[in-house]
């Protein structure tokens, strides 16, 4: 039997992330809500752009210099009695593997798309990956203070780019500057957004009636909005489902948002909704069984290295999801790859950027364990059952550079270096199987800056780039080991193996990728390994 504790303690957690295409208002979104939280006081702190807070979650310099987040933080805070762990996913586009990872430890997403340009590659992407574990999903429509497109039409978007079925929950007034607010269809209230004409700042109302005969309404809105909204409101209330909250669970449905995040409207919808809605810590599979987060026994797995978090020690964290279980400082955990205990004495958790030491967690936290060489992405750890989490997946980059040293002496010092560097799953490397060039991989250009210059600041070396003739990646998979050789003879200047050794097919153009499939039935070509 689970103490009360425990499962109080499991109930009240709520893990996600949001999702967006760069400059959707993500990073808006984060502060409002941590705002309203009380987990920070003033604007501007998580990603201040120039601003003086600057960039607590930004850990680079290379980050400091172009006041981007290209590594991904988690911040947890409490909304309602509800402790809401938030992961951070990088947002520009020279974001990395990462952040298609980070999706695996969250048990819901909130996306976040701009009214006015509305499903932008970026979020395509990520929404794709969520589907691999059917992680459900919250849509925020954002910036409705600006001149946006028709809902109906970004409804209609959405449904035919993100494959989900749109359930809206509010309906935007208006929109730009004369946007006057939102509807909240089953509370049945007006949320006003900047209301000039009454001091409410809602309005409730008990009957469905055209809006225009509620003098209140008639007076605040004006004749012609009311009638406008009431007529869109009786057709979307008409042609789109009611919220079933099996079908948001199983991803089938997303309930669909509006508001403003500078204008901080509609945030408190979207943290409703997620302590009400969104699921509390879930199962995770194990290559034996699925593991509960009721079980009293600890289990927990590495999604994330990260290194230079505080540049003063030069250390590396590896961010654990914890699935089952309470740590407890000194917990005595069994690290499964390696087959060895070892006793947590510190364990962490964050608040953009900042680390607090913590004596106890739960299923659904992340921690960020001290991690000397030993932790891997995909890690296990447990409290003695050999298990492994599986469904950790490493996805195809889809960039790639040659890269070689200046000075050719220190080749041992860059392999070093690149091994490293690729376990913090930024980046890949691989080596041609004709030539033993240096290949690197990512799925963010920026990555390859980043590699640059931490060769030169941590490894001392100075490398450079070649480009090469590569867009797309696959591992390669066959049983035979016959068709294999033959086929490794017939390709090797187009193969590579990773740092694990897995055979890779580096396709010069989806053309040629296609013609080596067609006459390869017998051969698999994965873009994601497992
Ligand atoms: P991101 O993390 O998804 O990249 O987006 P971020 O929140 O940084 O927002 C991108 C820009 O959009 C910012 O403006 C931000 O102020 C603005 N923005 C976010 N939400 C809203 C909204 O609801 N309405 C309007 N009108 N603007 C919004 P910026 O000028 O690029 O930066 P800043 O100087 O404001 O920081």
């Amino acid at each position: 039997m689970l103490d009360k504790n425990y499962t109080n303690e499991l109930t009240k957690r709520r893990t996600f992330a949001i999702i967006s295409h760069p400059d959707a208002g993500k990073t808006t979104i984060t502060e409002k809500m941590l705002l309203l939280g009380k987990a920070i006081h003033i604007s501007g702190v998580i990603k201040g752009r120039g601003n003086q807070n600057y960039a607590k979650s930004d850990w680079m310099n290379i980050e400091k210099k172009r006041g981007i987040s290209v590594t991904t933080s988690v911040m947890q805070f409490t909304y309602k009695n509800i402790l809401i762990n938030l992961l951070d996913t990088p947002g520009h586009q020279d974001f990395s593997e990462d952040t298609y990872r980070i999706l695996t430890a969250v048990d819901c997403c909130l996306v976040v798309i701009d009214a006015a340009k509305g499903i932008e590659e970026r979020t395509k992407k990520l929404i794709e990956v969520t589907r691999v574990n059917n992680t459900p999903i919250i849509t925020f429509i954002n910036k409705l203070d600006r001149d946006s497109r028709d809902p109906i039409s970004l409804l209609d978007e959405i449904e035919n780019e993100l494959k989900i079925n749109c359930i809206p929950i509010t309906w935007p007034i208006s929109c730009g500057k004369d946007f006057q607010g939102v509807y909240h269809i089953y509370e049945k209230i007006i949320y006003f957004y900047k209301n000039k004409f009454s001091k409410n700042k809602s309005y409730f109302l008990k009957n469905f009636i055209d809006f225009s005969n509620v003098p209140v309404l008639k007076k605040t809105l004006g004749l012609d909005i009311c009638k406008h909204i009431y007529k869109e409101l009786e057709l979307i209330i008409y042609i789109y489902a009611k919220y079933n909250h099996k079908k948001f669970l199983q991803a089938i449905d997303t309930p669909i948002f509006f508001g403003s995040a500078l204008g901080e409207f509609g945030i408190d919808h979207i943290l409703n909704a997620l302590i009400n809605w969104a699921p509390y810590p879930i199962y995770r599979k194990s290559n034996k069984r699925f593991i509960y987060p009721q079980e009293k026994k600890f289990t927990g797995f590495v999604f994330k290295i990260q290194a230079n978090m505080d540049l003063k020690h030069r250390d590396r964290m590896a961010f654990m999801r914890i699935v089952s279980g309470k740590y407890k400082k000194g917990i005595k955990l069994k690290h499964i790859r390696i087959n060895k205990y070892i006793t947590i004495s510190d364990a962490f958790s964050f608040l953009a950027g900042e680390r607090i030491s913590i004596q106890e967690a739960y299923p659904g936290d992340i921690i960020g364990l001290h991690n000397h060489g030993t932790i891997k992405i995909g890690d296990t750890f447990t409290e003695g059952e050999d298990i492994k989490f599986i469904d950790m997946p490493i996805f195809a980059p889809e960039i790639f550079r040659q890269i070689y040293l200046i000075n050719p002496l220190k080749q041992k010092q860059l392999k070093k270096g690149l091994i490293e560097l690729s376990e913090e799953g930024t980046i890949q490397v691989f080596r041609s199987i004709l030539n033993n060039d240096c290949i690197v991989g990512a799925i963010g250009i920026l990555q390859f800056d980043v590699v640059i210059e931490r060769l030169k600041v941590e490894y001392n070396i100075d490398a450079i780039y070649k480009k090469v003739n590569i867009v797309l990646a696959r591992w390669i998979n066959c049983k035979n080991h016959y068709s294999i050789n033959e086929f490794k003879k017939k390709y090797n200047s187009y193969l590579a193996y990773d740092t694990n050794n897995y055979l890779i097919y580096l396709a010069p153009s989806v053309a040629n990728l296609n013609i080596v499939m067609n006459q390869h039935n017998d051969i698999i070509f994965d873009k994601v390994r497992k």
